[in-house]
């Protein structure tokens, strides 16, 4: 995987599969980011919550009752415990063997096959979380490349700070779901490389700006095919989505 965004390609366009292919399998799980590999996407998008025993699991919500089969915090169960639990029956009885994956196991299956886009996900519940993802990406040997497979996201923007602190030699990104002023763009681009913005907030107008504050823009959720078309050309570098085919008779978008 060669991923780097080089000066003479600033039009690419990077698909990134979000929570892996939440469209066709249910999301954040083995079958869900298999599929993003099997359509072609550029990089996985995953949510990182952590346990009660301090490991990192993908999950986008902090509860786990709307995607699995068990109720409860995922700050109150060990890793071993939300082992137990179906993460894909709630999606379609055909997922039933699914499970909440770790993010260790999500590294070892996909850092060598696809780009990995990482948010923090509701990091202010978890303190100390930025210090154990450093931990594993330094593990697995990721922090030394060099051509943005791995980026670090969050709306958080304390969090994305510390983590750019932690380890600087990992790209990073906020998202955002309202449009920055030039003085937040500034402040953002000193720790950040890539900002992600909901998709109703990027205007022709907004993109421009991004970009004078040598921000790269990414976009999220773009799951219809006008939508797709609309932005492609725009000047987006990455685009994330539920149906990482959008170009394929065959999408579900
Ligand atoms: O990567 C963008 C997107 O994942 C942020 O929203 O709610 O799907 O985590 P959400
Ligand atoms: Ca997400």
């Amino acid at each position: 995987i060669a991923l780097l965004l080089s000066e003479e390609d600033a039009t690419k366009v990077y698909i990134i599969g979000h929570r892996g292919a939440a469209g066709y399998a249910p999301e954040n799980t083995i079958a869900a980011f298999d599929k993003a590999v099997e359509l072609k996407a550029d990089y996985i998008e995953l949510d990182v919550q952590m346990t009660k025993d301090g490991e990192l699991v993908v999950i986008h919500d902090p509860m786990i009752d709307r995607t699995t089969n068990g109720t409860g915090a995922v700050k109150d169960f060990t890793l071993q415990e939300l082992k137990q639990y179906d993460a894909g029956s709630w999606f379609h009885s055909t997922f039933k063997n699914e499970k909440i994956p770790s993010f260790r196991e999500i590294i070892n299956r996909y850092s060598s096959t696809i780009g990995l886009l990482i948010e923090l996900k509701d990091p202010e519940l978890y303190p100390g979380i930025e210090v154990k993802l450093a931990k594993e990406l330094k593990r697995a040997n990721l922090h030394k490349r060099t051509d943005h497979s791995i980026i670090v996201q969050s709306f958080n923007r304390e969090s994305i700070r510390t983590f750019h602190r932690l380890l600087p030699s990992v790209p990073t990104g906020i998202l955002s779901l309202l449009p920055f002023s030039s003085a937040h763009l500034k402040e953002v681009s000193k720790y950040s490389t890539y900002l992600n913005c909901f998709y109703p907030i990027l205007t022709p107008r907004y993109l421009r700006e991004i970009k004078k504050h040598g921000l790269t823009p990414f976009v999220w959720p773009v799951n219809t095919r006008d939508a797709f078309q609309s932005i492609y050309k725009t000047g987006i570098n990455g685009i994330t989505t539920d149906f990482p085919n959008q170009n394929d008779p065959l999408c579900k978008c």
